[in-house]
């Protein structure tokens, strides 16, 4: 029988790996407390059409990617493919929108893309969605959280923020009018594939990686020149509050975003260490979508960050220590005096301890201890066990004292003591 495998761009999140997923999200979550966000958590499924109507028909996302299956009732449904759509949903259904909301989720987003480096079939996504305030302030103010969470998490190369115009979508009708104009004068030099996406899609022309077509777009009608006085006011406050704010950016006219509910305000955090797959956080305003899912009209911004890659970004930065003490006993089982010591440094100094699971000679333990991770061994040898003594070693460099013998009724306080040294 061919061995089962996880599914193609299905990934295992080892232990290894899940506490820098841990450290990250805690760090994260830190940043969206003290903007006073709440947290929301949505369902994995929603009814297809959910996706249809906000996402867009014609966007890659619902054409080509989704998940989607008919359940037992015959009912259309999909793995959601991204966060807002089912939060917009959520808020309209459960009547939150009669006050400002400022939300966030985090969980596995679902795409049939084809995998890399960065791009999965199963995905983790933070989302952050903002609802009933048309204000510049709050785009401002989701700026400011993401660019936040790159000093929070301490990045070495902080990624660059890209951010556009849209306009609104009369406008956009327009320019892409123009556009497909524009785009069939010079056919000749379009593959089979732009000629289809001038048809279903034409702004994600824009954003084409093609030599041919960045030189075309360069005498192509702007998307800039098509944007009403009060969109361009609104973005130019944006771009001033930034300023004042030292955020550097870049007003990229090409970024055009691959989900059809955006106006005015697109972005997104873009890293040179990620490859192809660089943009690690996206979002962009809203305004239409509440209404057009059913919901009072109220204005509406956000963004998704993606976790895999940020966790790329974080690569081998330490995330904590996962053990601090390790102790080697030659106590006879079952190793209670042992455990009771542990146990009062988990309980009244939040230590983490391993004790070790088997008394086997001293030299093997010591070795199982160094390649713990702990910051220090505690041992009860047979002259400690019977002196009511412990042994405290420390197995990484950059202390003066080696090893200390203590009393046991003294091991808290001497504990709290040097734990306390560390963490000031
Ligand atoms: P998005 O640009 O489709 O936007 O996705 C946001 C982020 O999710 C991307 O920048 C990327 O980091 C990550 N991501 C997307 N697809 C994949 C994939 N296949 N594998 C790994 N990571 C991926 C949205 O989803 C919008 N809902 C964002 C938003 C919220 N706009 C307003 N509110």
């Amino acid at each position: 029988m061919s061995k089962i495998q996880a599914v193609k761009g299905m990934n295992d999140i080892l232990p290894a790996e899940v506490d820098g997923w841990n450290h990250a999200l805690e760090t994260l979550k830190t940043v969206l407390q003290g903007f006073a966000y709440q947290e929301i958590k949505l369902p994995l499924v929603e009814f297809t059409h959910l996706f249809k109507r906000s996402i867009g028909d014609v966007t890659d996302i619902v054409s080509k990617e989704m998940y989607t299956f008919a359940d037992l009732n015959g009912e259309f449904l999909s793995l959601r493919p991204e966060g807002t759509a089912g939060c917009v949903r959520a808020a309209i259904e459960h009547g939150l929108l009669r006050q400002q909301q400022k939300l966030w989720y985090f969980g596995p987003m679902f795409r049939h893309e084809r995998p890399q480096k960065g791009r999965y079939r199963q995905f983790y996504q933070l989302g952050v969605e903002v609802f009933g305030s048309a204000e510049p302030a709050i785009d401002l103010e989701i700026l400011l959280m993401s660019h936040h969470f790159w000093s929070a998490l301490a990045l070495k190369h902080q990624p660059e923020l890209q951010i556009n115009c849209l306009g609104v979508v009369a406008e956009r009708h327009a320019y892409k009018q123009d556009l497909i104009t524009f785009f069939q004068q010079h056919l000749q030099y379009l593959s089979e594939d732009e000629k289809l996406r001038l048809e279903r899609n034409p702004l994600r022309l824009l954003d084409s990686k093609a030599e041919t077509i960045q030189e075309l777009l360069v005498q192509a009608p702007k998307l800039i020149d098509y944007i009403s006085a009060s969109s361009r006011q609104h973005f130019e406050q944006i771009c001033q509050g930034l300023e004042a704010l030292h955020i550097p950016y870049q007003v990229n006219p090409y970024l055009v975003r691959g989900l059809d509910y955006y106006n005015d305000l697109v972005f997104e955090w873009v890293s040179n260490d990620l490859g192809s797959q660089a943009t690690v956080c996206a979002g962009g305003r809203y305004n239409a979508l509440v209404e057009l899912l059913g919901g009072p009209a109220v204005p509406a911004v956000g963004f998704a960050l993606g976790f895999e890659r940020l966790l790329l970004l974080m690569g081998s930065q330490t995330h904590g220590r996962v053990l601090d003490v390790y102790m080697i006993t030659q106590e006879a089982q079952p190793l209670s005096k042992t455990h009771v010591l542990a146990q009062t440094l988990r309980e009244k100094l939040g230590l983490k301890v391993e004790v070790s699971p088997a008394v086997t000679s001293l030299k093997s333990q010591f070795k199982k201890a160094d390649k713990s991770g702990a910051l220090m061994a505690l041992i009860l040898g047979p002259e400690e066990l019977e002196k009511e003594q412990i042994t405290i070693k420390y197995l990484r460099q950059g202390y003066d004292e080696k090893q200390v013998t203590i009393l046991q009724q003294d091991l808290t306080l001497w504990m709290a003591t040097k734990f306390g040294e560390q963490r000031s």
